[in-house]
């Protein structure tokens, strides 16, 4: 008996199947079941637990509550701050829907912190700007500093309403891809070790980002890019994954957020002669602009010696000039975090802080009703039947080079809002689910079969950390040909170790070693393709600074990188970015030099 045959599986038929239960997950599995379609959504974690419970400081939207605004001005700063590799026609949705997304959220019960007036709060955040550049715009919507909490905890009361059915604590394996299509998807039920198949006519993943292929980062445990391995083993390619942000605000030492919103309320830097540095870099926007731009003058500071502390080796967000009860108000969640992990008190005390990774801009390819793309022959576009991406993992792509603060919670909700629309439109809940073909889901039994009954002898944590620490220090906030080159092979020499892998747990029940490692063996693959894909691209672009290719290269550059894996290697290929909009309301917008 082949080893997969020893596994009993419990079979499931839906019209949809989202796995993750994120913002954006749970955003499309209330979409999808409120069309009528039978829907399940299935997570690894309990669905307020994702990790969007993390985002703090909030959801950008052109309300217009604290000041004029316009969602094309919206679009001008996303498109300028993906560096123009964000693809315009996916943009002009984004910030065309925005305001709705936000008032559904509002009406659905989101508690978002309120003006005088009793209108939702905004704040001020990095590139958020009025009239195309002209000065700073309060646009980011804010439920104090615990925006994604609030969020989340709405949309799975409202998935629940909707009848949604929710398979909790179930890690997804892999696809069931026949001919080019997805079916359906595996999985494995971590509380009594049961495997479960999904047969579905469309399965969106909405899985997260992979920050824990970092070794300092500001995303849970939990954030390992499951479904772009996924991706990745169906033999489909992941976008533009060089792209990799570090946010400015991370607590030195320990990594977690300090929310933007932090300097949104008037919060500034400084270096070791307590000068407030981010005027030379950004005499414009200072303290607010983009985050690629801060993090990389940080970065610069403490290489020329003005770091803060015993080593040098960090920088000082100031909000002791706040009034205490404004911070109270406003910013309650980070000033709690900065006492637990920093020893801080905020009204007194500067926060010592260091960029963090945060998010990943690249992804599974998508067209902005969430459907997967890739490339076969000189269609860049052909859609892969019967899969979506949305959120972290997908790269629709509104984010391009780099990602503004709080266009990611926007992003989760207008994509998984639209994933739900194409679910509505193509799929009939009166028809049949299409039936396996002999051996659906034999490939991903034997994989998770492998790994179970692995005896090599090495640990994976001591994997994991090799990845980590080659992650940090070969593709950081500035690289170079040479060190990029050196990370091509020091992360071929951490993938191989996954042949000599050693797992002590052979049971099926809450198996965390097991976890771990099919987790680690998903974040290789997106170490790699990100490692590769960085070495690629001979340019300066948003997150990707090179030392040796300072400038960005519009003649040469301005492409999408697509990246296989397969066997333990990339391949790559491009897509053009889309350069045209949605609608007659905004013409494309010329790339140009970013002025700060
Ligand atoms: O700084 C923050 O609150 C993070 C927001 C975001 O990444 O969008």
């Amino acid at each position: 008996m082949s080893a997969t045959k020893s596994y009993d599986v419990t079979d499931h038929v839906y019209d949809v199947v989202v796995v993750g239960a994120g913002g954006a997950g749970l955003r499309a599995t209330l979409g999808a079941a409120q069309a009528g379609l039978k829907t399940a959504c299935v997570t690894k974690v309990f669905p307020t637990r994702s990790h969007t419970v993390a985002a703090q400081g909030g959801i950008s939207a052109s309300l217009g509550n604290m000041g004029e605004d316009d969602w094309r001005w919206h679009m001008y700063d996303t498109v300028k701050g993906s560096d123009w590799l964000g693809d315009q026609d996916s943009i002009e949705y984004l910030c065309k829907h925005a305001p709705a997304a936000v008032y559904e959220l509002e009406h659905w019960g989101v508690p978002f912190s309120r003006t005088e007036e009793g209108k939702i709060y905004q704040r001020a955040f990095g590139g958020m700007t009025r009239n195309y550049g002209e000065g700073p715009v309060q646009r980011t919507c804010a439920a104090a500093d615990r925006t994604g909490h609030a969020i989340l905890h709405t949309l799975y009361g409202q998935a629940v309403r909707q009848q949604a059915e929710f398979f909790i604590e179930y890690f997804a394996l892999d696809l069931i891809m026949e001919d080019g299509e997805c079916r359906g998807l595996m999985a494995w039920e971590l509380e009594t070790g049961q495997i479960h198949r999904f047969r579905a006519k469309t399965v969106i993943l909405a899985t997260g980002g992979y920050g824990r292929a970092y070794f300092s980062c500001t995303s849970a445990h939990t954030c390992t890019g499951d479904g772009n391995a996924m991706v990745l083993r169906a033999g489909l390619p992941l976008q533009d994954m060089e792209f990799v942000q570090f946010h400015p605000s991370g607590i030195y030492g320990a990594g977690c957020l300090i929310t933007e919103g932090a300097r949104g309320e008037g919060g500034y830097l400084t270096n070791s002669d307590g000068e407030r540095f981010m005027e030379r870099y950004a005499p414009s926007a200072k303290d607010l602009a983009s985050r690629d731009v801060v993090s990389r003058a940080m970065t610069i500071e403490i290489r020329d010696g003005r770091g803060v502390g015993e080593n040098s080796d960090h920088i000082h967000l100031n909000l002791n000039h706040i009034p205490a009860d404004t911070l109270a108000e406003r910013l309650p969640g980070i000033s709690e975090s900065a006492r637990i992990f920093a020893g801080v008190d905020v009204t007194k005390e500067p926060i010592p802080i260091i960029p963090t990774v945060h998010y990943n801009m690249g992804g599974i390819p998508t067209n902005y009703h969430g459907e997967v793309l890739t490339k076969d022959g000189d269609d860049t576009n052909k859609v892969v039947p019967g899969l979506m991406a949305i959120g972290e993992a997908a790269c629709v792509s509104v984010h391009g080079a780099n990602r503004l603060g709080s266009n990611s919670l926007i992003d989760l909700v207008v994509f998984g809002r639209a994933a739900g629309l194409r679910c509505a439109e193509i799929l009939n809940p009166n028809e049949p689910v299409p039936e396996f073909k002999n051996g659906a889901g034999d490939k991903a039994l034997a994989r998770l079969d492998h790994f179970r009954h692995a005896k090599g002898s090495t640990a994976t944590a001591k994997l994991r950390l090799e990845m980590q620490k080659v992650m940090q220090s070969n593709c950081a906030v500035f690289r170079t040909g040479d060190v990029l080159e050196e990370g091509t092979h020091k992360i071929r020499d951490v993938q191989k170790g996954i042949h000599d892998v050693s797992v002590l747990d052979r049971s099926m029940v809450w198996n965390t070693d097991l976890v771990e490692t099919l987790e680690f063996d998903n974040l290789i693959s997106q170490a790699m393709v990100t490692m590769d894909s960085a070495a690629n691209r001979e340019e300066s672009r948003g997150a990707h600074a090179r030392e040796d290719y300072p400038d960005r290269d519009d003649d040469v550059w301005m492409k999408h990188t697509i990246a296989w894996y397969e066997d333990g290697d990339t391949s790559i290929d491009y897509r053009p970015v889309h350069t045209w909009t949605l609608s007659n309301e905004i013409s494309y917008i010329e790339p140009k030099a970013r002025v700060y």
